[in-house]
């Protein structure tokens, strides 16, 4: 959800405690944008977005100097590395690059170098190359064979992700030519085009796998994977544009080192041009912005390098970023269309999600004909309506938003658009609730039809099946919409009763294309297979607002089986008390369980208090045993401990191993401190490793750990 843009004060009006505070906001509302963007491949915002929070923070930075703080953004170069590959570390630093936003900005710089070098106005050679929005990556030759290569992670250490490079065709595995250094380690992006991104997401549509939000976060996604074969089919790019460690050095240039690399066998970008001054730069910068539609690939700037490496050499760098470079960013691209209508579309939990349907208009070379509206305020505080026009941004992330109305081109006629106060699906009241935490209005409103909407009945359907619940073989979201469709089933019980009612309504099916003979017989072995699931699946295949998976896993082990948690949960839905608060045992120890707030709470005593959702756990519950989690055990070696795992584990999984821990009863926890009873550290295990033994923690080796775990 996007959140109302900030209206900062500017900085010189802030003192010294707002700024503090804003400063540790931001270090908080940064560290979470790098989690999603770098760790999960997911970005919450666009990179536009992105770097305004940068921004602000190194102005108050600049302004109050003495608050800079210990763990300032300014100062990270990427993200932290992840844990199931190796570690690389580099020689030489892979650092991050200054940013400029205007033609300002590039004076500036550039009068700054001029400075700094006391050249007294003398010609200082620039280059200019595109800034490619991928993912860096530093290749080591030795004698010119390539022998590893890895992520930047956070500029000092990064992931070996050398097998995964290799698939890259644009990467030589051995350096072409004479005189190679004994040491060469080439630097640069690793990309994928736009056609290849369509390919992809295509292929991962049809097999309901994950679609990615942008070129690239695909390539992020395909370079870490375990599987180097999969990244092979994802036919990703380098361009070669920088160095780290060489042993022998006898290059001028920027452009001369450029020029070596493609005659060792790289693809270097042809954009790349030499100037001789900023105006030079902002014109070559205007003319790449003009090219950047039809590139075929994503480039978020153009970066200017100093040409001579001597000055780069003298001119250094100040923290994260050389001054002798800088990335000249491109703004968010935007475009002006008419707002044909505003739809609204309903969830799984009934919530109502207006989408604008546009005039289809290019935006960066991408087509648009959809813009997130976010929610009923959303559209009130723009105001606006069908028949707008409006100034739309596509910033790096595939939905694009709605900046601002244009209102000198409104019709006249135009009327403000009215948020439907029912289902549009259902036609069921389509309410607000009151937020029990924070008194407030939800922002959401839901459509109170449940099992009677058939938009709901649908996404409901759709979670069912999916992979954290009963996972059919077969049987993804788009057949069990069919199902529904075909009236073959109503809700997700019916998909256990499909079988005995074969001859009458399978006759139809069978005639259907995509549902031979052999797949009918496979369907019914795939949901046979899962008439017993471990009851924590079930507790999250119900789609019970706000219960996750991780929630219905607590839920599982805390009731352990079905016939202690239905009939928990049904009494804690029972309200007693004259004003009908839900004062009760069963309530009480439900909110008791760690992990377990008011909010969930109250949505599974919600969720239980209803007639129409008891009859369908009544149904599914002739059809499917639930199996307890395997229960912790309370006399184990490790029971009751605080576990840690870090570095790669050879032997088992990181999921299986954490699942055979707690299995064992022991809690299994992501960082070291003082709380943790034992470190189990694989191979390359680092700074929690260093943690640990300077915390004086017990330690095994995974082989020590699998030899404890199977003491039993
Ligand atoms: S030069 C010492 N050139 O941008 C500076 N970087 O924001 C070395 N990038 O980490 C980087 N295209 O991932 C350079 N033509 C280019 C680039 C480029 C993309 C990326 C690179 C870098 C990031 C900095």
């Amino acid at each position: 959800m996007a959140k109302k843009p900030r209206k900062p004060i500017a900085v010189d009006k802030l003192n010294p405690m707002l700024a503090q505070m804003e400063l540790e906001q931001l270090v908080k509302e940064i560290a979470k944008h790098n989690k999603a963007y770098h760790g999960d491949d997911a970005p919450l915002i666009s990179d536009a977005d992105y770097d305004v929070l940068m921004r602000r923070n190194a102005d108050i930075e600049a302004a109050f100097p003495q608050l800079k703080l210990a763990n300032s953004p300014s100062d990270l170069v990427g993200y932290v590395p992840q844990e199931k590959f190796k570690k690389i570390t580099h020689n030489i630093p892979m650092l991050s690059l200054g940013n400029a936003f205007n033609a300002d900005d590039v004076q500036e710089f550039y009068t700054k170098i001029d400075r700094f070098l006391g050249l007294d106005g003398a010609v200082i050679n620039l280059t200019a190359e595109p800034k490619i929005d991928g993912l860096s990556a530093s290749l080591r030759y030795e004698n010119g064979i390539l022998v590893s290569g890895a992520t930047r992670g956070d500029g000092q250490v990064g992931e070996d992700i050398t097998e995964n490079l290799k698939t890259i065709s644009e990467i030589p595995h051995e350096l072409k030519g004479d005189n190679i250094p004994d040491i060469v380690e080439v630097r640069g992006e690793v990309y994928m085009s736009h056609a290849e991104f369509a390919a992809l997401n295509a292929r991962q549509e049809d097999a309901g796998q994950k679609i990615f939000a942008n070129p690239r976060n695909a390539a992020a996604g395909s370079l870490r994977q375990l599987d180097s074969r999969i990244t092979a089919s994802r036919n990703l790019h380098f361009f070669a544009y920088a160095w780290g460690e060489m042993s022998e050095f006898g290059f001028q240039t920027q452009m001369g080192m450029v020029e070596q690399f493609e005659a060792w066998g790289f693809t270097v970008n042809p954009l790349m041009k030499m100037f001789d001054n900023a105006d030079e730069l902002v014109a070559h910068y205007a003319q790449i912005e003009e090219q950047r539609p039809h590139l075929g690939y994503d480039i978020d700037g153009v970066v200017y390098k100093v040409n001579r490496l001597d000055l780069q050499e003298r001119l250094g760098f100040v923290s994260r970023a050389p001054r002798w470079a800088i990335a000249h960013k491109f703004p968010a691209e935007k475009a002006r269309t008419v707002i044909n209508d505003i739809e609204i579309q309903v969830g799984r939990t009934g919530a109502l999600t207006p989408v604008a349907r546009l005039e289809p208009v290019s935006v960066g070379g991408v087509v648009v004909s959809n813009a997130t509206l976010h929610n009923e305020d959303e559209i009130a505080r723009k105001d606006v309506r069908i028949g707008d026009t409006v100034v739309i941004q596509r910033a790096g992330d595939v939905i694009p938003q709605i900046v601002e109305v244009v209102l000198e081109k409104r019709p006249a006629d135009s009327v403000a658009y009215e948020f439907p106060r029912h289902c549009p699906i259902c036609g069921s009241a389509a309410d607000r609730e009151l937020n029990a935490k924070t008194g407030k209005m939800d922002v959401i409103r839901r459509c109170e039809g449940g099992l009677i909407c058939k938009a709901q009945v649908t996404e409901r359907l759709r979670h069912f099946v999916s992979r954290n619940a009963f996972d059919f073989d077969g049987l993804g979201s788009k057949q069990v919409e069919q199902f529904y469709e075909w009236g073959i089933i109503k809700d997700a019980a019916d998909i256990f009763d499909i079988e005995a009612h074969d001859g009458e309504k399978w006759d139809t099916v069978r005639k259907r294309e995509g549902w031979g003979e052999q797949s009918v017989d496979k369907l019914f072995a795939a949901i046979n297979d899962r008439r017993e699931i471990g009851l924590d699946r079930f507790i999250f295949g119900l789609g019970i607002r706000h219960i996750g998976e991780t929630t219905a896993r607590m839920l599982a082990r805390n009731y352990e089986t079905m016939d202690v948690f239905l009939p928990a949960m049904q009494a804690a839905s029972v309200p007693i008390g004259t004003d009908g608060e839900l004062v009760n045992e069963a309530y009480a120890d439900l909110m008791n369980m760690d992990g377990i707030g008011d909010i969930v709470a109250l949505s599974l005593v919600q969720f239980f208090a209803e007639e129409n959702n008891l009859k369908f756990l009544d149904k599914l519950l002739g059809a499917v045993t639930t199996i307890p989690l395997e229960k912790a055990d309370d006399d184990s070696p490790v029971a009751g401990k605080v576990m840690v795992f870090t570095g790669s584990l050879e032997i088992m999984t990181r999921n299986e191993a954490k699942a055979k821990a707690e299995s064992l009863g022991a809690k299994v926890t992501g960082s070291v401190s003082k709380k943790t009873d034992i470190l189990v550290a694989g191979p390359g295990a680092g700074s929690k490793l260093k943690k640990a033994e300077e915390l004086g923690i017990q330690v095994l080796t995974e082989q020590e750990w699998v030899d404890l775990a199977n003491a039993k």
